[in-house]
């Protein structure tokens, strides 16, 4: 039996096996958790519902983290097949192209800074506030967990992300 047996996840930012969610969905799986995804846009839609059939798993669901709506979308349909969110992997990241070409002081405006902050690191908390709005679902820092902290360990070497799990 894996560490993470009947644990529920939900995993966001999978774009291609390269991804470090990719990493993180796998060892979930091979540990015994149970899946559930979201992807970007409709261009990763297939990909993303092609990744999550080899785990096992049939939830995807559309997710732009800039969209509080869509974010919220996301708990009130999972929460028709899931009665309880254990476990949120973020690994989601952002910064506006043009300003990731050349001179770092030059190219770097405050509209492009607060938008790579936004996606990549706000929209962590945004995704916290959407499960802990569910007033069944009541999340801590999964490292937290004392008897979860050897278990954390040894997913972070599969491919380390940002993680919340329930208390
Ligand atoms: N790859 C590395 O070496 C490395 C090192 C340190 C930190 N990171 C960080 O880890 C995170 C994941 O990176 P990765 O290497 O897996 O890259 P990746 O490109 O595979 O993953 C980035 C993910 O972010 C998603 N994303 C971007 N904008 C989004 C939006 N508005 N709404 C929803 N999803 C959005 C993309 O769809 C993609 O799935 C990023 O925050 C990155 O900065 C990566």
């Amino acid at each position: 039996m894996g560490i993470l047996s009947g644990k529920k996840a939900l995993i966001v930012g999978v774009a291609s096996k390269l991804s470090i969610a990719y990493g993180i969905a796998e060892a979930f799986a091979r540990e015994g958790a149970e899946l559930a995804f979201t992807y970007q846009n409709e261009k990763l839609q297939p990909r993303v519902e092609k990744f999550a059939e080899q785990w096992g798993s049939k939830l995807t669901f559309p997710c732009d983290v800039a969209s509080d709506e869509e974010i919220e979308q996301v708990f009130t349909e999972l929460n028709k097949h899931w009665d309880h969110i254990d476990i949120i992997v973020h690994a989601v990241g952002f910064a506006p192209g043009h300003e990731l070409d050349g001179n770092y002081v030059d190219v770097t405006t405050r509209e492009g800074f607060r938008i790579a902050h936004d996606i990549s690191s706000y929209s962590f908390v945004a995704l916290a506030k959407g499960a802990r709005d569910d007033a069944r679902r009541q999340l801590t820092d999964y490292s937290e967990l004392p008897g979860c902290r050897a278990g954390t360990a040894e997913l972070q070497r599969d491919g380390a992300g940002q993680s919340l799990a329930r208390g």
